[in-house]
């Protein structure tokens, strides 16, 4: 018996997903298929609802339906909580259960990967929007000393820093205009400027020496990597968090974690 599975978005036939969940199947030797699926805009719940009556087993969700999974969602896990958000559902006896893997896949990537521990570290976080809120708290448990979000518009970094849970990190809010000549370890591009190709209006002393910067776009070199390998610092983009918030999917799925290193050496850059 092949259990379904499904990525869900708007646009979604550039997706990685199909390949990268295949790949992990038969690296693990589960019996399963896993598709992408175009939902209409204004239909997400419908499409879901089908999937569910033709027995799938669970999907995972893409721009812009992460925060219609959590809403359409019977239970949550706590990072879903934290995030608002939702990138993996599970259909269940109990109904449909939401979780987000990004913050972790992000987490697991940066310090595993790229070997690039948080705990100490001066992380910045570029952008306020959804992606930025996806992985905050992951971000905050492992430990940085300081994070600064930064964004065009203030208010919606001082928004996302008032919903952080209690943390020892010491936390700042600071518009992009301003972000002076402060240095940081981790500088982290969670905005969609990449996808128009668009520059950030962001300073060349942000990129403290032995920096990583880490664009959470994949499949291109962004302006703000090439930036960032200008002043000297490393530059990642985000097809490791794409493969570990992937792997954590499945892991929760089919109750075994694959190797990413492989796919990771295969697909990059
Ligand atoms: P996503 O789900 O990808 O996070 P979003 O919620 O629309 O999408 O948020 C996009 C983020 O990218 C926002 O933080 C946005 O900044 P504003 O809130 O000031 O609009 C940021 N962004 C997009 N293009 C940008 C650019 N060219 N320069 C700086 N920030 C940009």
């Amino acid at each position: 018996m092949t259990d379904h599975y499904a990525v869900i978005g708007n646009p979604i036939a550039h997706s990685k997903s199909p390949l990268i969940h295949t790949e992990f199947a038969k690296q693990t030797a589960q019996a399963m298929a896993y598709e992408a699926i175009l939902a209409p805009l204004d239909d997400f719940a419908g499409t879901v609802q089908a999937l569910i009556k033709q027995g799938y087993k669970g999907a995972n969700v893409t721009v812009p339906f992460k925060f219609a999974a959590y809403d359409m969602a019977d239970q949550r896990s706590e990072r879903a909580f934290a995030a608002g958000a939702a990138n993996t559902l599970s259909f269940t006896v109990d109904g449909i259960v939401a979780d987000n893997t990004d913050g972790a896949g992000l987490v697991r990537d940066i310090q595993i990967n790229k070997q690039c521990e948080f705990a100490g570290k001066r992380v910045l976080l570029i952008g306020a929007g959804g992606a930025a809120e996806g992985v905050l708290q992951p971000i905050l448990a492992a430990k940085p000393s300081l994070l600064v979000i930064t964004n065009r518009s203030l208010d919606k970094a001082q928004a996302m820093l008032s919903k952080a849970a209690a943390t020892s990190t010491k936390l700042q809010a600071i518009p992009l205009a301003e972000l002076g000549d402060a240095a940081f370890d981790i500088v982290i591009n969670a905005t969609s400027a990449g996808l128009s190709g668009s520059p950030l209006a962001i300073p060349d002393s942000i990129f403290a020496p032995d920096c990583l910067a880490y664009d959470m776009m994949y499949g291109r070199e962004t302006p703000f990597m090439q930036q960032a390998k200008r002043c000297g610092a490393k530059a990642a983009d985000g097809l490791g968090m794409l493969l570990e918030q992937a792997a954590e999917a499945f892991a929760i799925w089919r109750g075994v974690r694959p190797n990413t290193q492989a796919l990771l050496q295969q697909l990059s850059l």
